[in-house]
């Protein structure tokens, strides 16, 4: 049995409600790492998608951020990040989003990412457009980087030099319009594929937080590899570059004056 796009969206959205709950309260913070957090918020959240996922769909694999790898038949497998910007929410900052992929076979057909704060439901099915609301997505127009309004975002390992991602950050602040850390990887990929922010990149982000974006950037008519312009992107170590057509190839050859291994 497979889902679809319905049940997706069903499912991410009450998760969505029940970060609701929590947002503004004390939470119960604890450190994965040094700059890591999760929140008791995210177990719940994560908590609420694995029950009914493995009550719908028994055999399937799922790869989650708390919960690691599920494993279950290799060709059902979906990708869930039950609380999508932690640190923000953590401090009260209204970005964050619950995100969840579907793929069959190795390729996503079915994305989700929910902005509960917002009431935003953007949402993508292989070959049937991108959509957020019900109304139909499409990227920029935005053909040069000095026009762009661009964002990244930052590894938790950011203090290994080799992560950190400065040199990439300098590089466009000096050549694009602007640029947004908003937070929430799921988001800012949305944001590109509604056509508000121009372009994304980031390295060494997490398959869960990027899967139902490609598919959201694929449905717009944008384009989506990792920094080394694969276009077999959804691979560790997972970096990506989602963007307009024009803009894409710029991001490109932009980061690769940079050391972005
Ligand atoms: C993080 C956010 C952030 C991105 C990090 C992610 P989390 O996810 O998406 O914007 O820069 O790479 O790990 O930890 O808040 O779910």
């Amino acid at each position: 049995m497979v889902p679809d796009l319905n049940y997706l969206m069903r499912i991410a959205r009450q998760a969505g409600q029940i970060l609701m709950e929590g947002y503004l309260k004390q939470h119960e913070i604890r450190h994965k790492g040094r700059i890591d957090l999760v929140t008791e918020m995210d177990s719940r959240s994560e908590e609420y998608l694995l029950s009914e996922i493995r009550r719908d769909f028994k055999d399937h694999t799922i790869v989650t951020e708390e919960s690691g790898l599920i494993e279950g038949v290799q060709e059902h497998c979906w990708f869930i990040d039950p609380l999508d910007g932690t640190s923000n929410y953590a401090h009260g900052v209204p970005v964050f989003s619950v995100t969840i992929a579907y793929a069959f076979h190795g390729a996503i057909t079915l994305g989700v990412t929910v902005d509960p704060t917002r009431n935003h439901c953007f949402s993508a099915e292989r070959g049937q457009s991108a959509f957020l609301n019900g109304q139909p997505l499409h990227v920029s127009a935005t053909r040069e980087l000095v026009d762009a309004m661009l964002a990244t975002g930052f590894p938790a390992d950011l203090h290994d030099p080799a992560k950190n991602n400065l040199e990439n950050f300098s590089r466009f602040l000096m050549s694009a319009q602007s640029i947004r850390r908003l937070g929430s990887a799921a988001l800012d990929i949305a944001y590109v594929a509604a056509g508000w922010l121009d372009g994304y990149w980031e390295i060494g982000i997490h398959p869960w937080d990027i899967a139902a974006g490609t598919l959201l950037i694929q449905e717009a008519a944008g384009l989506v590899t990792d920094v080394q312009g694969e276009a077999d992107f959804f691979k560790p170590p997972y970096s990506l570059i989602a963007a307009n057509p024009h803009l894409h190839a710029k991001m490109l050859a932009m980061l690769q004056m940079a050391d972005t291994r």
